[in-house]
């Protein structure tokens, strides 16, 4: 395994759409372990291909009990609610902004050795999957930001989510 650059915005594969992944051999599976070990290593909630430079239809999420989830070709099959909270991306690194997305998901993709599965996602998870599903479509959650934080403003966020957390 080897952890793998990522790219930040300005590289142009983050600003294209991925192709789908037809081979499921050992290449796929070297990368998919690098982009395990890339996003452990930048303690992240997901990272996409792109964002490693490569324009496959694949990204892993890592964000919940079930842990890290790998999605090949995946297609989202429906969503439904809301959400209103804060986001990041590991290509625009130190940059938080506030982003609407559905709260709850329904999607379906590939594992590693190209069997179809079935996955639903609440809260966090739905939103990490629909930030890393915009990835490989080449957008950019920034196109979705309706207000900028400063990192002041997010570290308040954050520890008042951890205070509400130890109160429960
Ligand atoms: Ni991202």
């Amino acid at each position: 395994m080897a952890l793998r650059t990522i790219m930040t915005q300005e590289q142009p594969t983050l600003h294209k759409a991925a192709r789908p992944v037809t081979n499921f051999d050992q290449r796929l599976h070297d990368l998919l372990d690098d982009m395990a070990e890339t996003l452990a290593d930048a303690n992240g909630a997901g990272l996409a291909a792109p964002q490693v430079g490569i324009l496959r239809r694949i990204f892993l999420i890592d964000v919940d009990d079930r842990g890290l989830i790998e999605f090949i070709n995946p297609e989202i099959l429906e969503t439904s609610g809301e959400q209103d909270g804060v986001e990041g991306c590991l290509s625009l690194p130190g940059q938080w902004g506030m982003v609407k997305r559905p709260n709850h998901v329904k999607i379906r993709a590939q594992d590693r050795d190209g069997a179809w599965f079935e996955l639903e996602g609440d809260e966090l998870a739905a939103r990490c999957i629909l930030h890393e599903y915009d990835h490989l479509e080449g957008h950019l959650y920034s196109e979705k930001v309706y207000k900028w934080l400063s990192e002041e403003e997010v570290s308040a966020m954050f520890e008042a989510a951890e205070e509400a957390e130890e109160a429960e």
